[in-house]
């Protein structure tokens, strides 16, 4: 897992043609836990946090997905979050999201920032 600093700086996380489709990457921003991943193509990030108690999602190192490998998944009481927005669509937390992490890409580098 990569450590940045806190801040509103963009903070380089990896090469972007290190992360293929659902691929995952786990990082720090400051003190929260974030992960990247890759979607039909399609970059996108969010806080790990569980809108449901506000814990991390996954047990396992790189592990969000559901066994179908269809839904982002929260591994404490199943929650599940349509990657591409976040959006939790059963579970405890329906109707609420994940906070997304804003990316851009620089020279082949992804960065983030909160
Ligand atoms: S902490 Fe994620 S569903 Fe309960």
């Amino acid at each position: 897992m990569a450590d940045c600093a806190a801040g509103n700086d963009w903070q380089p996380l990896c090469a972007e043609a290190d992360i293929d489709n659902d691929q995952f990457h786990e990082f720090q921003l400051g003190e929260e836990p974030c992960f990247l991943f890759r979607r039909r193509g399609r970059l996108f990030a969010y806080r790990n946090q569980c809108p449901h108690l506000g814990i991390p999602l996954n047990w396992m190192p790189e592990r969000f997905l559901d066994p179908d490998n269809c839904f982002l998944h929260c591994a404490n009481h199943g929650a599940l979050f349509t990657p591409e927005s976040g959006d939790c669509i059963a579970g405890p937390c329906q109707g609420d999201s994940l906070t997304s992490v804003p990316l851009r890409i620089t020279d082949g580098t992804i960065e983030a920032r909160l």
